[in-house]
């Protein structure tokens, strides 16, 4: 059952089936028990993580890091503005060489049409499987960790009203990837799936085609509105979260009409008396609070961000365990 999944890269769960992603939560889940009753978990004894960032990170390095450690191996943090990347050595070089060196190779690359296409190069020339920490189109890693957060809070996710909300923020311009990520992941498992942003925010069409199709093959739904308040109404789980304007401006540099015409666009305590009373609020992390959320929620009772961003780890440890060449057998 495992051996199907080693030296699998892991840049989309587009790429893996329901079976696989169902394997990746069961892993998740006993390594999470592991932890908490500080068994030894060596799956990868000796073995060695490369973790390249192009951006800055708190959660996903230090998930890595802790969980490659905790694994019984060991990784190198890579700020690629200090490797021959910046002198424009290529993904094809940086692959096979790492690869030739070490176990895993893990790549934060979200630069707009660059990041994605970067990761898949590599996974073309590496010997070792390639992880995908961010792209401007994905964050597999988030995405698993919160499927894994809402599994953990509710009997049964089927149909459960799950709201992917922008939401005003004023700090720098932000990847599409965890949207779009989890508006093509939370369908595959039935849930009714609602993304909510103003005009101009838009994610990609095919974004909203394979989302649709994952929902009807699955029995959920998946429906694009305009109308915030219409995502929390009846919601079982909230998710407002900024984003930047990719598809309508593809340039760097946002601010300006647009964004400061949609500040209205904020998690509040009065919007989340509109969702269920068994609700639950989620935030990839970072939060820009005040902003897009008010304190009063997201340190509410309905918040459940740092049950979230553990699963970070656990779910970043079953990634490296399943597609590494490693002992876990259960
Ligand atoms: N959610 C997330 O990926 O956090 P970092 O940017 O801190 O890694």
């Amino acid at each position: 059952m495992y051996e199907e999944l080693k030296g699998k890269h892991f840049i989309t769960l587009e790429d893996w089936s329901k079976e696989q992603i169902e394997i990746l939560l069961k892993v998740s889940a006993d390594l999470k028990k592991k932890f908490k009753k500080a068994e030894i978990t060596e799956y990868v004894k000796n073995q060695t993580a490369f973790l390249m960032f192009f951006e800055q990170s708190t959660r996903t390095r230090n998930s890595m890091e802790a969980g490659i450690t905790q694994l019984g191996g060991h990784a190198h943090f890579l700020d690629t503005s200090t490797m021959q990347i910046s002198h424009g050595e290529v993904a094809k070089d940086t692959a096979i060489i790492l690869s030739r060196y070490g176990h895993v190779i893990a790549c934060r690359n979200c630069f707009w049409e660059i990041g994605n296409k970067y990761l898949n190069d590599m996974a073309k020339w590496s010997s070792a499987p390639i992880i995908n920490m961010q792209c401007d189109l994905y964050h597999a890693l988030q995405a698993i960790a919160d499927l894994m957060t809402i599994k953990e809070k509710f009997n049964s996710i089927k149909n459960k009203k799950v709201s992917i909300i922008w939401a005003y923020a004023t700090s720098h311009k932000k990847p599409i990837s965890v949207p779009l990520s989890q508006s093509l992941l939370f369908p595959r498992f039935g849930m009714d799936v609602t993304l909510a942003h103003p005009k101009g925010y838009e994610l990609p069409d095919w974004v909203i085609a394979k989302a649709q199709k994952n929902a009807e093959e699955n029995g959920g739904t998946f429906q694009v509105t305009q109308d915030q308040d219409a995502a929390y109404r009846d919601a079982d789980i909230v998710i407002p979260k900024n984003w930047g304007d990719w598809v309508a401006n593809p340039n760097e540099k946002e601010g300006g009409e647009l964004l400061t015409a949609n500040q209205h666009w904020k998690c509040t305590e009065e919007r989340m008396t509109l969702t269920k009373d068994t609700a639950i609020y989620m935030h990839a992390l970072p939060a820009d609070r005040e902003n897009e959320v008010e304190d009063a929620v997201i340190d509410g009772p309905k918040s459940v961000i740092y049950d979230e961003a553990e699963n970070r780890l656990h779910t970043s440890k079953a990634v490296m365990a399943l597609t590494m060449n490693s002992t876990y057998a259960g």
